[in-house]
């Protein structure tokens, strides 16, 4: 026997990446936050208690959340060839439309989609101490309806379900078109990310 091919077809990656950002950054970044917090804000959509920013995040002009969207856009991109995307990466970069969350005790997001996008992706500034199966975790959802597979085989493959734990400093990227939702935070501790919907674009298409 020998394996002629395998394709991981209809596959759903999801990308864990560092994203360089020092602690000096991220503080930044919390700072920021807590300035646009005192703007009130009525934006709800998938959130349930907690707070959003309006608007895009990524028009703040400060240096860390530049920062940010160039490794928003950089992650993004290697996870394009990764998945093996043929492209020019040099001649690509990204169109970022983001917002920071801030859940406390018993927030959470209901599972939804950021369809009409590219790629979506978080970036976790602070996770509370994981407590239980439910703080601070995403879980994304599998659409196939593969359950005969998933209850015998399970893994990232055929599983319905994969939870993640992403740690502060981590960036995560997955397909904008996935189910997925945040699991309730059972602690005081707030669970601050920075997330974004992102479409590839050609340099200097505007
Ligand atoms: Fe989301």
């Amino acid at each position: 026997m020998k394996r002629t091919s395998f394709t991981p077809t209809f596959a759903s990656p999801i990308g864990v990446y560092d994203s360089g950002l020092d602690a000096a950054d991220r503080a930044a970044l919390v700072a920021t936050i807590d300035e646009l917090r005192l703007i009130p804000s009525g934006q709800k959509r998938s959130s349930v208690g907690g707070w959003r920013s309006e608007g895009n995040f990524f028009d703040v002009n400060v240096d860390a959340v530049r920062q940010l969207a160039d490794a928003a856009i950089a992650c993004s991109l290697d996870y394009l060839e990764a998945c093996g995307v043929q492209f020019n990466r040099s001649a690509h970069t990204g169109r970022l439309t983001g917002w920071a969350n801030v859940n406390g005790r018993g927030h959470y997001n209901a599972p939804h989609r950021h369809n009409g996008y590219d790629l979506s992706g978080c970036f976790y500034l602070a996770q509370p101490a994981a407590t239980t199966n439910s703080t601070g975790v995403i879980e994304f959802l599998d659409q196939r309806n593969l359950t005969p597979q998933a209850e015998r085989f399970g893994g990232p493959m055929f599983s319905s379900s994969f939870a993640l734990r992403p740690e502060p400093g981590q960036i995560v990227i997955f397909p904008s078109s996935l189910m997925h939702w945040v699991r309730p935070n059972h602690t005081d501790e707030d669970r601050i990310v920075i997330a974004w919907n992102l479409d590839v674009v050609e340099r200097g298409s505007g």
